[in-house]
């Protein structure tokens, strides 16, 4: 077997073309193209996505191959976000990944696009130490998952309807921000007041979560509001911005505090895009002193979709032989 394997993985599950090189275990590099198309239509366009995916795909994994200082040659693996995400997205990465895996004669790896948001975490230290639990909240999850080792892992909670990432760029919409809102929204709350409006959520058993509820009192909030004053958001934009967030990261840090008070687990981690959050971070840090919790928290980098953790994923997988052939096909619903 290869003692320091070499992996080129492919991100492509969204509005992010990614490719990184990861030798042995340590990133080498890590490349990023952000998809501007989408911004002026409210939420990523699936179509353009995957076009906008066939366009970056090559230039990308070319820069990435370049600036780690290897050649295709040097490659033992590749690479590839499986699921979940858009089928098109999806479809240009596997073929692309499948392609070249075929052409050099490598084993091919598919990657649980969920599951490496998560194994983000061992790309710097300190990581986590198992069993933990993460938090992932993204544009089209909220899950709270028991970590046992990288490769076993279990959701133990998970949003109901909408994902807490939708939650924040569908009401960022409704106040007129570009695509996506959350990082808008976060920008503006550091300036407001938390305590200024007060938006009820629907409290729903267990370890799940639901943010339909505030979604939906939140528009008729804007409503009425606008109703007696055209000028309410733009005079009260901090404000509004600093109580809907505490509103989110409230729900998600209570549902957080009871897995780890249901599984006697105390190391903590957060992951996904909407850990860049800075009303969640400084949530998580204040409630991790109360509770004596080791908290771990992504390099900004890390937190959005990146191919990255992609990479330490296969890394992983790599080491115990869990590759796939070419026969396999994108999963838009894979689970955990
Ligand atoms: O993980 P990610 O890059 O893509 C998915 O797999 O969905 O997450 C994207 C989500 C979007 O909903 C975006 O608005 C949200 O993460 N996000 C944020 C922040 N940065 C990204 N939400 C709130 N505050 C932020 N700073
Ligand atoms: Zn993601």
């Amino acid at each position: 077997m290869v003692k320091k394997p070499i992996i080129l993985a492919i991100e492509s599950s969204c509005d992010e073309t990614s490719a990184a090189i990861i030798v042995n275990g340590k990133i080498a590099n890590n490349i990023v193209a952000t998809q501007s198309v989408h911004e002026n239509y409210g939420g990523v366009v699936p179509e353009l996505a995957s076009r906008a995916h066939e366009k970056h795909i090559v230039p990308i994994v070319d820069e990435a191959i370049k600036n780690a200082g290897i050649t295709l040659q040097d490659l033992d693996a590749i690479a590839f976000t499986q699921g979940p995400g858009l089928l098109g997205a999806l479809l240009v990465g596997a073929s692309f990944a499948k392609s070249l895996s075929f052409a050099l004669g490598i084993p091919l790896i598919g990657i649980n696009h969920m599951q490496a948001h998560i194994l983000a975490h061992f790309l710097e230290e300190p990581h986590p130490k198992f069993p933990f639990l993460c938090l992932t909240v993204s544009g089209g999850h909220t899950q709270i998952v028991k970590v046992d080792s990288p490769l076993d892992m279990e959701v133990i909670g998970q949003t109901l309807d909408d994902a807490v990432g939708e939650a924040f760029d569908k009401s960022a919409k409704l106040m007129g921000f570009p695509y996506p809102g959350g990082p808008l929204i976060d920008s503006y709350a550091e300036k407001g007041d938390v305590n200024k409006f007060i938006f009820s959520d629907a409290s729903i058993e267990g370890l799940n979560f639901s943010f339909s509820g505030i979604k939906t009192a939140f528009m008729y909030f804007l409503r009425d509001k606008i109703a007696e004053n055209a000028n309410f958001i733009e005079e009260n934009k901090a404000d509004i911005c600093a109580s809907l967030q505490h509103s989110l990261v409230r729900m998600l840090l209570q549902k957080l505090k009871k897995a780890s008070d249901q599984t006697k687990i105390r190391e903590i981690a957060i992951a996904g895009g909407v850990s860049a959050n800075n009303g969640l971070r400084k949530g998580l840090s204040v409630v991790a002193e109360k509770k004596k919790w080791n908290i771990y928290i992504p390099k900004l980098e890390y937190c959005t979709d990146n191919a990255a953790m992609i990479a330490m994923n296969a890394h992983f997988k790599f080491l115990e032989n869990k590759f796939c052939d070419l026969k396999t096909t994108p999963q838009p619903r894979m689970v955990i």
